[in-house]
């Protein structure tokens, strides 16, 4: 059996040809397919906007910058995440409060979130990052209710969630990252996500303000918006109109621009992205049904409507000799995640052992095993064998 990975990217001939014809053409960078990209991508999600960008930290980044965080300002994420959820803030000068995750769904809990809003004075927080993480969708709806009440903003961490939604109090389905319920949504495109593009990312929203800002801050925060400048016409160098050379950098912004050719293969991976699912959840219900009676198993990702299924994520006592009798037989299981409170970087921003405990309960268990739409039904049974192989 060759190596099985808890994750990869499936890259095929069109993939391939769509990045030559993009190579081959005018634009390596800041080209057409950057905006096709965006709109396929909206299209897909259900949003109105969409803002390519150079990986999903960047799009968190800007995230954070559009919605103004500043020194101080606090922000409450979810500790079972990775760390660009909640080192965005940091970037800005603001501070990460963790809540805690539902041992349930592994998703942050509300309840945690209620508590820390009701134990301050409004106006101490500014803001919650939720992550459909492992692709189960956050229950935004319940957020948005709890940010309205304190004048919060949510950015939703999507990156897990492609493709995935939930059924709101109305029976209506809301697609992971389509707005409704949230003021940003980000999305990433690495090779183990669901749509790869090497490294991307891309933000997607409904409020053209936030949007038309995040595509200035994308370049550096310089537009060619004439009717935004804030220099005249003379000084531009013009006489009755601004000059075509002419642009202004209004604000401090980044270089986070996506490439041409990567553009190019994640709207060519767009195309198979609901084909891709279908085939996660198909492996996801495989799992489910061997596991059903296995007693060692303590707790699973389960078969949940809506789940886009990034990970599939089983917990087990004995964690650490089951990912080392994996390896032993060339199956590369993965944590997901070491609690992001106690990364080192956290804990000397005052974080400690015991703050979190559904979430340091659940690192102890938890491991992902192999879930990406190439993987054979051989693959999934020779991985379910050598499981129960450990246990027996
Ligand atoms: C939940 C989550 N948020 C953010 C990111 C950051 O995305 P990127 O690696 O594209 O910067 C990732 C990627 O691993 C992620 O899993």
């Amino acid at each position: 059996m060759n190596a099985i990975p808890y994750g990869r990217q499936n890259i095929t001939d069109d993939d391939i040809q769509e990045v030559i014809k993009t190579l081959k053409s005018d634009y390596l960078t800041q080209g057409p397919k950057i905006n096709e990209f965006e709109v396929e991508f909206a299209k897909y999600v259900g949003s109105k906007y969409a803002v390519a960008v150079a990986n999903g930290t960047a799009a968190l980044h800007l995230c954070a910058l559009a919605l103004g965080v500043n020194t101080g300002d606090k922000v409450i994420t979810t500790p079972i995440t990775f760390a660009a959820s909640a080192n965005c803030v940091r970037y800005c000068g603001g501070e990460v409060v963790f809540g805690d995750i539902d041992p349930e769904t592994y998703l942050l809990d509300i309840e945690s979130v209620k508590l820390l809003l009701e134990s301050s004075p409004k106006g101490t927080y500014k803001g919650i990052i939720p992550v459909d993480f492992t692709g189960r969708a956050v229950d935004l709806e319940a957020f948005y209710k709890l940010a309205k009440e304190y004048d919060l903003w949510i950015i939703e961490d999507s990156c897990h969630s492609p493709g995935g939604y939930f059924i709101d109090s109305n029976g209506v389905q809301q697609n992971c990252g389509n707005g409704n319920f949230a003021d940003l949504a980000i999305f990433s495109f690495h090779p183990v996500k669901h749509i790869a593009s090497g490294e991307g990312g891309m933000i997607t929203t409904n409020d053209e303000k936030l949007y038309k800002k995040l595509l200035k801050l994308r370049t550096h925060g310089i537009t060619k918006d004439e009717s935004t400048y804030t220099n005249s016409i003379e000084f531009a160098g013009g006489t009755e109109n601004y000059p075509l050379w002419y642009m202004e950098m209004q604000e401090l912004g980044f270089n986070y621009r996506l490439t041409d050719f990567q553009a190019a293969l994640g709207l060519s991976q767009l195309k198979r992205a609901d084909e891709g699912i279908l085939r996660r959840r198909e492996i996801a219900k495989k799992y489910n049904d061997i596991f059903s009676d296995k007693t060692y198993i303590k707790g699973q990702s389960g078969v949940i409507e809506g789940h886009a299924y990034h990970l599939y994520i089983i917990e087990v006592d004995d964690r650490l000799g089951l990912y080392n009798y994996l390896r032993e037989n060339n199956i590369f299981a993965q944590i997901h995640y070491i609690p992001c409170h106690l990364m080192p970087y956290y804990k000397n921003l005052g974080w400690k052992e015991g703050d979190k405990p559904n979430s340091e309960s659940y690192y102890k268990k938890c491991i992902s095993l192999p879930m990406y739409p190439t993987l054979t039904n051989e693959e999934l049974n020779f991985v379910s064998e050598k499981i129960h192989e450990y246990f027996s």
